[in-house]
C-alpha cells in the first residue's frame, strides 16, 4: 500500500544530460528565449511572451513552486525549457512540458520525462501518470511513446483550459514502467 503524500517534492532530478531544478528570476531571458516563440507555444494554452519582463512575472507567480522544474543542459547554466509534474491525487499524476525550439530532436524532452517517471513511480507512490497533446502535434506523442506511454484513446474537439481541439491521451501505469525499467 502506498501511503506517500506529496507535500514536497525534490528540489533536484538528475540524468545523464540534464540538470532539473527550480526557477529563479535569473532564468527570465533563458525562459524568454522559448516562451516567446510562436511556433513553440502553439500547441500550449498560454500565449507567447512579449517581453523579458513579462517572463520574469510569470517565472515569480506561475513557475515558482515545487513541482515545476527547469531543464538545464548540464555543462551549461543554461535553461533549456520546463517541465511540469501535476499530481492529482496520492496516485495519478499528469504533466506538461516545453523545450526551446533550437534543441529540439535532440532526445532532450524523452529524457527528462523519463526522469520525472521514475521519481513518480519510484519515490511518490504514484500509480497512473496521463497526459494528452493535440493530435496535430505528433512530436509531443513520439516522447510519449518512447518513454513507454500508451496511447489510450482520440478525444475530438475536446475543451482542455479554453481551447478545443481533437486531443490524443496516453496513460502508463506503474506495474508497466516496472515491467519496462526491469524487464
Ligand atoms: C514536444 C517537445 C517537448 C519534444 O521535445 P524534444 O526534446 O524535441 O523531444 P525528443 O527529441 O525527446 O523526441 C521527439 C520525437 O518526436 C519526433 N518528431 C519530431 N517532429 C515530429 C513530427 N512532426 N511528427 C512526428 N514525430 C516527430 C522525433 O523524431 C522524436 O522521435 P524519435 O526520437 O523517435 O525520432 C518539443 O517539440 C516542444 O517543446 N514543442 C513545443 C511545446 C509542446 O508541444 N509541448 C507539449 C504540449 S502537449
Amino acid at each position: 500500500m502506498n501511503t506517500i503524500i506529496h507535500t514536497h517534492l525534490a528540489p533536484t532530478l538528475d540524468s545523464e544530460r540534464l540538470h532539473l531544478r527550480h526557477f529563479t528570476e535569473l532564468d527570465a531571458e533563458d525562459v524568454f528565449a522559448y516562451a516567446s516563440d510562436e511556433q513553440t507555444v502553439q500547441y500550449l494554452t498560454w500565449p507567447a511572451h512579449q517581453n523579458v519582463q513579462m517572463s520574469k512575472t510569470i517565472i515569480t507567480s506561475l513557475l515558482s513552486n515545487e513541482s515545476t522544474y527547469a531543464i538545464v543542459l548540464k555543462g551549461t547554466e543554461k535553461v533549456i525549457g520546463c517541465i511540469d509534474l501535476r499530481i492529482v491525487s496520492e496516485t495519478e499524476a499528469s504533466f506538461g512540458y516545453v523545450l526551446n525550439r533550437s534543441y529540439w530532436n535532440n532526445g532532450y524532452m524523452s529524457e527528462a520525462l523519463q526522469t520525472t517517471l521514475t521519481y513518480m513511480f519510484s519515490e511518490l507512490g504514484i500509480q497512473t501518470v496521463t497526459s494528452c497533446h493535440e493530435t496535430e502535434n505528433p512530436a509531443s506523442g513520439a516522447v510519449m511513446k518512447k518513454c513507454g506511454m500508451q496511447w489510450i484513446h482520440l478525444a475530438k474537439q475536446e475543451t482542455l483550459f479554453g481551447k478545443t481541439t481533437d486531443n490524443d491521451h496516453y496513460c502508463i501505469t506503474r506495474d508497466a514502467w516496472v515491467v519496462r525499467t526491469n524487464p
